[in-house]
């Protein structure tokens, strides 16, 4: 076990733009607007699926290559595979693009999408470097295009009527802050990923990868920036063997030949937080868990009320009292405030899950492409969003680097 030093890593990319008309367009529906998803992987799947069910069109999809792209939009039953990002761009049909492609891949990606005028929503995180996502998170302001980042998690019903609770003021003033997100599938020496590489996941990678959802998912329930880190980042295997031949996200099969490769990004996280308005936290990250396939838990406890929720059972949540039988709230409709209500697509006791949300958080970024551009409030995670998560992230590597406790530098 040892602590991890941040690589120096990442890409400089200033594209000429494209200014697009900023005029008031009519309201359009999602079945009215063109889209195109950029990689076929695990995610990439779940965002044609949830995009087909508003009703959106997906005229192709963009892979590592044209044979990939053409054979994966065959499977998934697309139109047809680009075999450039170019070729994409000139297909005026697509107003919005969908970047799921690995990670450091999403900053030159996202700019020559922003410089053609098209709309995005790019995966988490938003790109390998804080540099990197606040040069997107301007170009979005600039272009004035619509600029989502896919914290899903945020979308799950329970965690929209949280987030009202606590705006509501139904858990009192919030005091702390706790949870995990744990997962196992980088259990053994043998399970690999292109995440482990830093120059393609980025120098955090539980934490940019599981983390970045969590500290997005509690600052957005709590409405508290995390202001200040305590962190210790940890890899329990430094040296890893990575098959000869490619593997598959959450793949478990055994490759015959290896390679040993170094690993220079942590295994697992624990961290204190300081948010803004004076609340303590501590979460913990990791995916070497043996059993937990992806489980992220959070506690809330407030002044007068407590919340908690786990995303292996995302259709319920425990409500804390000190006087009063503590309650369950199975997920309901009837019984969630207006945005949990807008999150939920099916009736109480009919369980709503992981591609539900995709489905949710769609259908809000879409409310805002069908009216031209980004509302003044968005009610989605923005590129700003996606930026200040890298801030964290940076305070985290900085702490663990240094074992004290570091601020989060945000522009004044
Ligand atoms: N929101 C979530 O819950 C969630 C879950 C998983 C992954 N993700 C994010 O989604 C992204 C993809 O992760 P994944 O698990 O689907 O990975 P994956 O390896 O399963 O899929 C990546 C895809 O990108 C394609 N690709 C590679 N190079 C490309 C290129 N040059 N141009 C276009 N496509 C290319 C690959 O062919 C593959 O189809 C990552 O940024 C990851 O952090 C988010």
């Amino acid at each position: 076990m040892r602590a991890i030093p941040p690589p120096e890593i990442g890409h400089s990319c200033v594209p000429p733009l494209r200014k697009t008309g900023s005029g008031p367009s009519p309201m359009r529906r999602p079945s009215e607007i063109g889209a195109a998803v950029i990689g076929s992987g695990f995610i990439g799947t779940v965002h044609v699926e949830a995009l087909r069910r508003l009703g959106v069109q997906v005229h192709g999809l963009l892979g590592s290559s044209p044979e990939r792209a053409a054979s994966r939009a065959e499977q998934l039953g697309v139109p047809r595979g680009y075999a450039s990002l170019r070729e994409l761009l000139d297909d005026d049909r697509v107003e919005v693009v969908h970047v799921t492609s690995p990670n450091h891949l999403h900053h030159p990606q996202v700019c020559e999408i922003l410089a053609a005028g098209r709309h995005v929503v790019c995966e988490k995180p938003l790109a390998l470097t804080s540099r990197e996502s606040g040069e997107l998170a301007a170009l979005a302001a600039e272009t004035g295009r619509v600029n989502a980042v896919n914290f899903n998690i945020r979308f799950y019903p329970l965690n929209q009527h949280a987030h009202e609770l606590v705006a509501d003021g139904m858990l009192g003033d919030v005091r702390l802050v706790t949870g995990r997100y744990f997962q196992d599938w980088l259990l053994l020496e043998t399970d690999w990923n292109w995440r482990l590489e830093p120059d393609h996941g980025g120098a955090l990678r539980a934490v940019g990868d599981i983390g970045s959802h969590w500290l997005d998912l509690l600052s957005f329930i709590t409405g508290q920036p995390i202001v200040s880190v305590m962190a210790d980042l940890a890899t329990f295997i430094p040296t890893r063997r990575q098959p000869a031949g490619p593997v598959q996200t959450f793949s478990t099969e055994r490759a015959a030949e290896t390679v040993e490769r170094e690993i220079a990004t942590e295994d697992t996280a624990t961290i204190l937080l300081r948010f803004a308005n004076g609340a303590r936290g501590a979460v913990s990250i990791s995916q070497l868990s043996p059993g937990r396939k992806n489980s992220l838990q959070w506690e809330i406890d407030g002044s007068s009320a407590a919340a908690f929720w786990d995303s292996e059972q995302p259709d319920q949540m425990w409500i804390g009292h000190r006087d009063r039988p503590n309650e369950i709230l199975i997920r309901n409709p009837a019984l969630m405030g207006p945005a949990g209500q807008a999150a939920a697509a099916l009736p109480g006791g009919h369980v709503e899950g992981f591609a539900d949300t995709f489905r949710a958080l769609f259908r809000a970024i879409y409310a805002d492409v069908g009216a031209g551009a980004p509302s003044e409030r968005p009610g989605y995670p923005t590129f700003a969003d996606g930026h200040d998560e890298m801030l964290v992230g940076d305070a985290v590597a900085i702490s663990s680097r240094d074992g004290r406790w570091t601020d989060v530098e945000r522009a004044a």
